[in-house]
């Protein structure tokens, strides 16, 4: 279909979810048990409302930011998503062509089913790039690919490390897709060589991925490991409280966090990023100026963005739209999501009485309605 024709992320999930496998679907769209955190992700969006300003001149907006210090086009970059090949061949490289000309951000993750080289081959010299890390059983795979990525310095310019799937979440939509294995097109560029003995026959894409993970890691003894293997910059992704997003802080080489639910894919009823933003905010907002906190979860529209933005959040970060915006039209169907969200981030700040992302703040918004303690 024409992608112009296209309007919004709902309507390229309808479109990609005809043309992707039965499979394929099954593994993006799937999250823990009931889906609730899934669900919650994007709802509580909704229950926060705008506070808009007017009488503004508002004919200029500007939606680049930082991240880590690096120049972005946008406060929006792709969360690191498994297998983009699944969906179409341009893969994780089409993904990066089609957020090319908005100057995005994109985290590639482990189990990407491209190299990491490949992936960023033909980027924009502007371009930036995160590698995600699932630190393996056997160490020294890990080790080898962080070897590849301290290589490419001048692309990968952040590590992050997730922490909120030490195991899989129980994703019955993908569970029910049988025979993975032999059904399974493209295999990780990581796993790539395994024996194939070793791993699970059935039991969903996600299982099949997460084995070989480690479920050891601890905040003593990980980070110093990771640190003798790299010296880019570690994100950590998957925090779900004050506490742990406080701890993270207190590691004064820590840049920046990710508060995320995993897409609602690990612990089913974890609370979305927003309400993590909200105990920072009141227990622990400290947190803030000592590092940039990340969000992703359950974003489909520009305001959802914003609101993010204005409880706090750095940058904010789209996992499935991106691999239905790949399933619905590849490089170009990618390039329609993002067009469409910087339209909409836009439209929203303007309509908000606001310029540059920098002035964005809790008094844009009333979160009141998701405020619980
Ligand atoms: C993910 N996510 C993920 N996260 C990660 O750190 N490493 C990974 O390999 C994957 N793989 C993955 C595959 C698929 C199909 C999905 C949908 C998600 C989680 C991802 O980074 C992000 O946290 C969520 O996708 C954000 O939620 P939305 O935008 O999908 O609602």
């Amino acid at each position: 279909p024409d992608m112009q024709s296209l309007l919004n992320l709902d309507e390229i999930e309808e479109v990609a979810t005809k043309q992707i496998s039965k499979k394929c679907w099954a593994y993006y769209y799937s999250a823990g048990d009931d889906l609730i955190s899934k669900s919650l992700n994007n709802l509580v969006y909704k229950q926060i409302l705008l506070r808009p300003r007017v009488f503004v001149d508002c004919r200029k907006c500007d939606l680049s930011t930082t991240m880590l210090g690096h120049n972005v086009g946008m406060p929006l970059y792709v969360s690191p998503a498994a297998m983009a090949r699944l969906a179409h061949p341009d893969g994780e490289h089409g993904i990066a062509q089609g957020i090319s000309q908005f100057g995005a951000c994109q985290i590639v993750s482990n189990n990407a089913s491209m190299t990491p080289e490949q992936i960023v081959e033909g980027s924009l010299p502007g371009q930036i790039f995160g590698w995600q890390l699932y630190i393996q059983k056997e160490r020294q795979k890990s080790v080898d690919m962080l070897k590849r990525i301290n290589k490419m310095k001048d692309k990968y310019k952040f590590i992050v490390l997730t922490l909120d799937a030490p195991v899989p979440g129980k994703r019955e939509h993908d569970e029910r897709s049988k025979d993975v294995r032999s059904s399974l097109p493209v295999t990780p560029a990581v796993k790539a060589g395994e024996k194939a003995e070793k791993e699970p026959s059935s039991g969903g894409v996600g299982k099949l991925l997460f084995f070989g993970t480690a479920a050891d890691l601890t905040w003593k003894s990980t980070l110093k490991w990771l640190e003798q293997h790299t010296d880019i910059p570690i994100v950590l992704k998957g925090l779900q409280t004050h506490e742990d997003a406080y701890l993270a802080s207190q590691y004064p080489q820590m840049k920046a966090i990710i508060l995320s639910n995993h897409g609602g894919r690990a612990l089913d009823t974890a609370p979305p990023a927003v309400h993590t933003l909200l105990e920072i905010r009141k227990y622990c907002p400290e947190v803030f100026s000592r590092l940039e906190v990340w969000v992703d979860g359950g974003i489909k529209r520009g305001t959802d963005v914003v609101k993010a933005l204005c409880l706090g959040a750095k940058a904010v970060g789209v996992g499935r739209a991106a691999l239905f915006g790949l399933g619905a039209g590849g490089r170009e169907g990618v390039e329609r999501t993002f067009e469409i969200l910087n339209d909409e981030i836009d439209t929203c700040m303007r309509l908000l009485g606001v310029d540059r992302v920098s002035e964005l703040g809790p008094k844009h918004i009333n979160s009141r309605a998701v405020e619980r303690d």
